[in-house]
């Protein structure tokens, strides 16, 4: 197990579309993965992909309790997901507000389907089907976007909302002292 350096937006690597695992419960996929959680908690991650660490499989985990990062973000069951498939339920999207391992530093607006049913397998091959919303369901498509080659920037639709995390905190704190007066 090991802490792996985390690509940052402008590797090539980032932008591939990776492969899917075809044998599960393998010593190589269960290094992988114990990489992935070591790197993810070393970093106060929401989530993290193969391919952010030089890995080109379809291999994502994600997940946490209380996050530094993210607050006020719900509870999300800790998850290895593996080859997985995205089914959005409905048209609907909502804009928040997102970071990426792989962009540090950094913040952005994006729009992301609130409802959607997720499937894979998990380490061992067993089948994982869940639907979910709101956070859960935004995590899970910003983690897979990874796995084709897709970075948040690329999303967000108003680039307005995008910015340096103390820039964008430091605007918030004027406002707030605005409301004040
Ligand atoms: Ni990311």
């Amino acid at each position: 197990m090991a802490i792996r350096p985390v690509l940052r937006m402008g590797d090539p690597q980032l932008l591939e579309v990776s492969k899917p695992v075809q044998q599960f419960n393998t010593p190589e996929l269960g290094e992988l993965v114990a990489d992935m959680i070591d790197t993810m908690r070393e970093l106060n991650g929401a989530g993290l992909a193969a391919p952010q660490i030089g890995v080109q499989l379809r291999v994502v985990i994600f997940g946490f309790e209380a996050n530094p990062r993210y607050p006020d973000a719900e509870v999300v069951p800790f998850t290895v997901l593996i080859n997985p498939k995205l089914t959005p339920i409905g048209d609907d999207m909502e804009d928040d507000w997102e970071g990426c391992l792989s962009v540090p530093g950094m913040r952005g607006v994006v729009p992301r389907y609130i409802q959607l049913r997720y499937q894979g397998s998990d380490i061992e091959g067993n089948a994982i089907d869940r639907t979910v919303t709101e956070f859960h369901a935004r995590v899970v498509q910003h983690e897979v976007d990874h796995l084709d080659g897709i970075l948040y920037p690329q999303r967000i639709r108003d680039l307005r909302q995008f910015g340096f995390v103390e820039e964008l905190d430091a605007a918030l704190e004027d406002d707030e002292d605005d409301d004040e007066q």
